[in-house]
């Protein structure tokens, strides 16, 4: 067989990765939607699992955005007027009056400028800093960003790359006094909330010694954010870390459309100038096809319920059934990280638990995902929930229920 020997490094490679606890194994595979039902939100059946429903606490559409008619129909309505794909990238002949409409809504209701799409939250961080990044650009990036953001560094190759420890704005002042005289350009790049514990960064920290540093450089230091999971889960209205921090000086902000937004793709926005160059410049924005006609208007549609009465209502329900959810963690003698995102971490600390409370859940008809070393640090192995807008207070509690279970019988 001619791929023989690439076959035998494959599955030897794959056999590490499952000596060292790293595979993601075989995947769930969702058959059917059970829409909400009087007090029991939605639920999921999983190929070869019969009819037995299931609560997914390990989702990212925090508001259930990707549920909701308004945003069916939007998405129904375009693709039937305009077709399915977007045919061609954005400069062919692949923009459409919807991909420029929502560009312009998400410039608004972030404040900025000027806004861009891009095929998903990851081309965009990619597409924005290997476009900033120049040869005589120092990175400075915090130790837990989001794989997307170490990948677009690698492929950047800036002068100097520095990683400081998470959240250590001592560290990242000293790193910043460092790069002074190394290069022309810094860029301070972190995640507005970090997904894998819900928590977040102090952007107005971040800012004002982005800011303090601002005048050492010849093209100045640039602050960029990736909120993907903060926009439209965070903040009291939605707008994430910035607003939640009360961060000012955010010169590039990205976050995706497809958590709380409930669609699919991601963005940027920003100064009108620094957008009339990631136009010209990014690889993942010229050479790849857009997000399609149809889901730019089911997105536009999302933002319209976000930034409106009802977004702040369904922000609320958020709010409170993250907080039903992480008071019932403690009053069972759970260790939990509290705060108000809701990334609701269940902090195991040991990896056998771990596993056993994750199969545990499935068993009773819960989804939730499990985090053991390598993936995070030995000790702060964890079950990761994720709480939405759908859950209904009998959806919180049947959770609860089955964690107490489990308690119950290991006691
Ligand atoms: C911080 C961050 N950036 C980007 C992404 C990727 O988003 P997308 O699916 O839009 O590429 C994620 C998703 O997990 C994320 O957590």
């Amino acid at each position: 067989m001619p791929l023989d020997r690439l076959h035998h490094a494959l599955a030897a490679d794959l056999e590490e990765r499952g000596a060292k606890g790293i595979l993601k194994g075989a995947e769930d595979v969702i058959v059917k939607l059970l829409p909400a039902d009087g007090e029991r939100g939605p639920r999921f059946l999983l190929e070869g699992q019969g009819d037995r429903p299931f609560i997914k606490m390990n989702a990212n559409g925090y508001l259930g955005m990707g549920h909701r008619h308004d945003v069916i129909e939007a998405e129904e309505v375009t693709s039937r007027a305009f077709g399915t794909g977007p045919g061609a990238v954005r400069f062919i002949s692949g923009t459409y009056q919807h991909h420029v409409d929502l560009e312009r809504d998400l410039a608004a209701f972030h404040h900025r400028e000027a806004g861009m799409i891009f095929s998903s939250a990851y081309a965009a961080i990619v597409g924005t800093l290997v476009s900033l990044i120049s040869k005589e650009t120092a990175v400075i990036s915090d130790a837990l960003n989001h794989n997307c953001i170490i990948n677009a560094i690698r492929l950047a190759r800036p002068s100097v790359k520095s990683v400081y420890p998470h959240n250590d704005m001592k560290a990242l002042d000293e790193q910043l006094t460092v790069a002074r005289g190394t290069c022309r350009r810094v860029i301070v790049v972190t995640d507005g909330i970090f997904s894998m514990r819900g928590d977040h960064a102090p952007l107005d920290e971040v800012a004002t010694i982005v800011r303090a540093h601002d005048d050492a450089f010849p093209e100045g230091v640039v602050l960029v954010v990736d909120d993907s999971h903060g926009v439209g889960a965070f903040g009291h209205s939605g707008r994430g870390t910035e607003e939640y921090t009360g961060a000012t000086g955010v010169d590039i902000l990205v976050a995706t459309l497809g958590k709380a937004l409930g669609v699919n793709g991601g963005y940027v926005v920003g100064s009108q100038q620094v957008v009339d160059f990631l136009r010209e410049s990014a690889p993942t924005y010229i050479y790849s096809n857009p997000i399609t006609p149809a889901e730019a208007a089911a997105a536009r549609q999302a933002l319209t319920v976000l930034d409106s009465d009802e977004g702040l209502a369904l922000l609320e329900h958020l709010r409170a059934m993250t907080a039903r959810f992480e008071k019932g963690l403690v009053d069972l003698g759970f260790e939990t990280i509290p705060g108000e995102h809701p990334v609701v971490p269940l902090m195991v600390r040991e990896t056998a638990r771990t596993s056993a409370l994750v199969a545990h859940l499935k068993a009773n008809g819960v989804l939730a995902t499990g985090l053991n070393f390598p993936v995070v640090p030995k000790g702060d192995e964890e079950i990761r929930f994720q709480v939405s807008a759908e859950h209904t207070p009998a959806d919180i509690d049947f959770v609860l229920g089955v964690l107490g279970a489990f308690s119950d019988s290991a006691a």
